[in-house]
């Protein structure tokens, strides 16, 4: 099995790509600075470049079995460009006719199974008007991808990110349906996302994750 992981720097996705390669993938990490990349593994290649660049998505994602995306906003000005970014991703793996595509986002993209609540409702005001780039952003990118012809899975990050160890035990569901919890080990995130890579349990689906 061979994936390409994006955002592989981030807290995140360097937990995807770890857990990859505990599994005996070959992981392709696709990176803005190298540097930042701490993993020394002859099963890791790494490829430098920036998410408009589509010559260099084409070098990490040649030959792919399945992408995992953990891009998520930092604060920075470069978070506009994610969903452009995703786009050209997107339109590289057609081209290739890689299918699985396993995309981080967030429970300010709404779901249609979602029951909706005075509760999130309130939650997704607070975040549109207190950092409308990552609002938007993570909006129009999700539903790029809903909109895309891959076998996606969104898988949307419903608590407050911790840095607690594996414990494997997620709950994935609906808002206002599934009892979720209120934090989320960034592994158990990672490894819920990698789970999905050869699942088709969530395939054009949406979760809500927590632990
Ligand atoms: N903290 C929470 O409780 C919470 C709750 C809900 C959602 N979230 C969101 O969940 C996401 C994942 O969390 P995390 O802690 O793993 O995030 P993180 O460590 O900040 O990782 C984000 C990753 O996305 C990459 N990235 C961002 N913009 C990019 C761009 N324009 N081009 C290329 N790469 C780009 C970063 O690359 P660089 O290393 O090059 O910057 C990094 O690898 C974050 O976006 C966060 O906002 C967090």
């Amino acid at each position: 099995m061979k994936i390409t992981v994006f955002g592989a720097t981030g807290k995140t996705g360097s937990e995807v790509v770890r857990l990859a390669l505990d599994r005996g993938y070959n992981v392709v990490a696709f990176v803005r600075d190298s540097r930042k990349v701490t993993i020394e593994n002859p099963q890791l290649e790494v490829v430098q470049g920036e998410l408009g660049d589509k010559e260099t998505l084409r070098t990490a994602l040649k030959g792919s079995d399945g992408v995992i995306s953990a891009l998520g906003p930092t604060g920075k000005p470069s978070d506009a460009e994610l969903s452009d970014g995703i786009a050209n991703v997107l339109s590289v793996m057609e081209e290739y006719g890689i299918k699985r595509f396993i995309v981080l986002s967030t429970t300010s993209n709404q779901d249609s199974l979602d029951k909706d609540g005075s509760r999130f409702r309130m939650r997704r005001n607070m975040i549109r008007r207190g950092r409308p780039i990552t609002y938007e952003q993570i909006n129009k990118y999700s539903q790029l991808v809903r909109d895309s012809n891959t076998d996606w899975t969104l898988v949307r990050i419903a608590a407050l990110l911790t840095d607690k160890p594996l414990s494997k035990h997620i709950r994935a569901g609906y808002l206002g349906k599934d009892k979720l919890g209120s934090k989320l080990s960034r592994t158990d995130l990672a490894w819920f996302m990698l789970e999905q890579i050869d699942s088709a349990d969530y395939v054009r689906k949406a979760p809500a994750v927590s632990n």
